[in-house]
C-alpha cells in the first residue's frame, strides 16, 4: 500500500514541492521501506506495508523531502509504541526545555502553552508540576494515556487547522506552541501552520525542535530518513516555509540530541527582532552548501558505502563464527536494516528498553526485540549501535560489555568497530 502524491509535474527524477510548488531533483531511493515503527506479532496487517523512501531537493525553497507519504493513520496508530521518556538524557534535556520556556515565555497572568506530539508527557510533566495551563495534542492514545495518568492534560487528535481552531475557541490564544521531534513528520505543513499562526498569541511563539540536516549530511546520517522523517529541515528551508504563513524565523539552537537537532522559534512576522544566530546559521549553511544538489549526490556516494562496508562485516562476523546482537530497536533501524538487507540471519535479534517494543519483531527485516536484560545473557561478542544518538548513555551502562571484550559496531560516519 503506497498513497502517492498526486503529482502531474513528476519525472524519474523530480517532482513538485509540497512547500513552494517547485522543482524537487530526486536524490536517493532506499526502495520499498516499511513503518518504521510498526514493531508487530507475525501476521499483523500493519507489517505489510511498504512505501517507497525517495529523498529530494527542492531548488527554490531548498526543502528537503520526501516523494511519497504514509497514511498518517498507519504511522501514529494508538498503540505506536515510541516514548520519549526512554532515555534518561532526553527526559533531563526536555526538564530543561520546560524550565526554561517557564522562565522566558511563560511569565504572563494565566499563560498557555499546547504541545504538537506530546507523547508520554515528557516535557509537559515538568509545564504541569509548576501549576502552568498546557494541552498536549498527540494520537497515540497509548502514549497519551501515559501523559494524562500523571495529571496531564492531553486531547488525543492530529494537529491540524481544525484542532488549533477549537482549541483556541476552548482556551484561547496560546503563548507557546512547542513541539520536539513531530513537526517534520507531517507532509501538510499548511494544516499545521495555519493552526499555529491561528492559536498563537499576538506575542507568542512557536518553538520546535528537529533532527537538523546540517548535521546528517555532515553526519553522513542516513538513518534519519525514515517515514516519520518526511522533511530534513535547515535554517534556510524553514525560514521560507513559515514565512508563506505570516511566520518569522527569529532564533536558531543548536542541540546535541539526537545526533545533531535544531530548534528553531517562530514568531509573527514583525512581533520579534531575528537574532544574530539566524543570519550565521545562513551564513554557516551557505558554506556547507546545504542548498546544493552536488552535496546530495556525494552524501548518497557515502550512503552506499556504508551500505557496502556494513554488510561486507556482518557476512564476515557470520563467517567467523561471532554473535552479533543489535543494541536500540529504533526507527532509524528500519532504514538501516531495511536498505542494507539485514536480518535476523546476520542481527539475531535487538534488545530495547520499551516494554511496548519487546517480544515483537521488527518492521521488514523480521528481527525480533528482546529486553535489554537478554543482552548479558550472554553478552555478544559484537553489538550494533542502532542507537548510536545514545552512545554515551548506552555505553556508559554496558561498561561491562566493552570490559569483559565486547566490541561496539558503529555505522555513521563511518562503519567501525569500537
Ligand atoms: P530514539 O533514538 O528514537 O530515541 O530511540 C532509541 C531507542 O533505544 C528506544 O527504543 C529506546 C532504546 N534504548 C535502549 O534500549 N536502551 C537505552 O539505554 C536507551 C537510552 C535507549
Ligand atoms: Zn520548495
Amino acid at each position: 500500500m503506497v498513497a502517492d502524491v498526486t503529482d502531474e509535474n513528476s519525472s524519474a527524477n523530480t517532482f513538485t514541492c509540497r512547500i513552494c510548488g517547485g522543482t524537487v531533483r530526486q536524490w536517493f531511493d532506499f526502495g520499498p521501506q516499511p513503518i518504521s515503527n510498526a514493531f508487530h506479532h507475525p501476521g499483523d496487517a500493519v507489517a505489510g506495508i511498504r512505501y517507497d523512501l525517495v529523498v529530494g531537493i527542492c531548488e527554490s525553497c531548498t526543502m528537503v523531502q520526501q516523494r511519497h507519504e504514509c497514511p498518517r493513520e498507519s504511522m501514529f496508530r494508538p498503540d505506536y509504541p515510541y516514548r520519549a521518556s526512554g532515555s534518561a538524557l532526553m527526559r533531563k534535556h526536555f526538564e530543561q526545555v520546560a524550565e526554561r520556556l517557564l522562565m522566558t515565555e511563560l511569565t504572563g497572568p494565566d499563560p498557555l502553552v499546547v504541545e504538537i506530539g506530546s507523547n508520554d508527557g515528557v516535557m509537559l510533566r515538568t509545564i504541569r508540576a509548576a501549576g502552568v495551563r498546557h494541552l498536549g495534542v498527540d494520537p497515540s492514545r497509548d502514549a497519551a494515556e501515559v501523559a494524562a495518568a500523571e495529571g496531564i492534560r492531553v486531547r488525543v487528535d492530529f494537529f491540524e487547522q481544525s484542532t488549533a481552531a477549537s482549541i483556541r475557541a476552548a482556551e484561547g490564544p496560546a503563548d507557546v506552541v512547542f513541539s520536539a521531534n513531530t513537526f517534520s513528520h507531517v507532509p501538510y505543513v499548511d494544516g499545521v501552520l495555519r493552526g499555529v499562526a491561528e492559536l498563537l498569541a499576538p506575542a507568542g511563539v512557536f518553538v520546535f525542535e528537529d533532527r537538523y540536516l546540517g548535521d546528517i549530511v555532515a553526519n553522513s546520517s542516513f538513518d534519519q530518513l525514515y517515514d516519520e522523517h518526511f522533511y530534513l529541515f535547515a535554517a534556510r528551508s524553514v525560514r521560507e516555509m513559515v514565512a508563506r504563513f505570516g511566520l518569522e524565523l527569529v532564533d536558531v539552537e543548536h542541540l546535541d540530541v539526537h545526533g545533531g537537532s535544531l530548534r528553531y522559534s517562530v514568531a509573527r512576522a514583525g512581533a520579534r527582532a531575528p537574532s544574530p544566530a539566524v543570519r550565521d546559521l545562513l551564513e554557516q549553511e551557505n558554506r556547507q552548501g546545504l542548498a546544493e544538489l552536488s552535496t546530495y549526490e556525494e552524501f548518497a556516494a557515502r550512503i552506499e558505502a556504508i551500505r557496502y562496508d556494513l554488510v561486507a562485516l556482518l557476512q564476515r562476523l557470520r563467517a567467523d563464527g561471532k554473535r552479533v546482537v543489535g543494541y536500540g530497536a529504533t526507527s532509524r533501524s528500519a532504514t538501516v536494516t531495511n536498505y542494507c538487507g539485514i536480518g535476523p540471519d546476520l542481527v539475531p535479534f535487538v534488545c530495547d528498553s520499551t516494554p511496548e517494543k519487546q517480544g515483537r519483531l521488527s518492521p521488514g527485516s523480521g528481527i525480533p526485540v528482546r529486553p535489554q536484560e537478554e543482552f548479558s545473557r550472554p553478552y555478544p561478542d559484537y553489538a550494533l549501535l542502532f542507537a548510536w544518538n545514545h552512545a554515551e548513555e548506552i555505553m556508559s551502562n554496558e561498561r561491562e560489555f566493552s570490559e569483559q571484550g565486547g566490541r561496539w559496531i558503529r555505522y555513521v560516519p563511518t562503519v567501525r568497530v569500537l
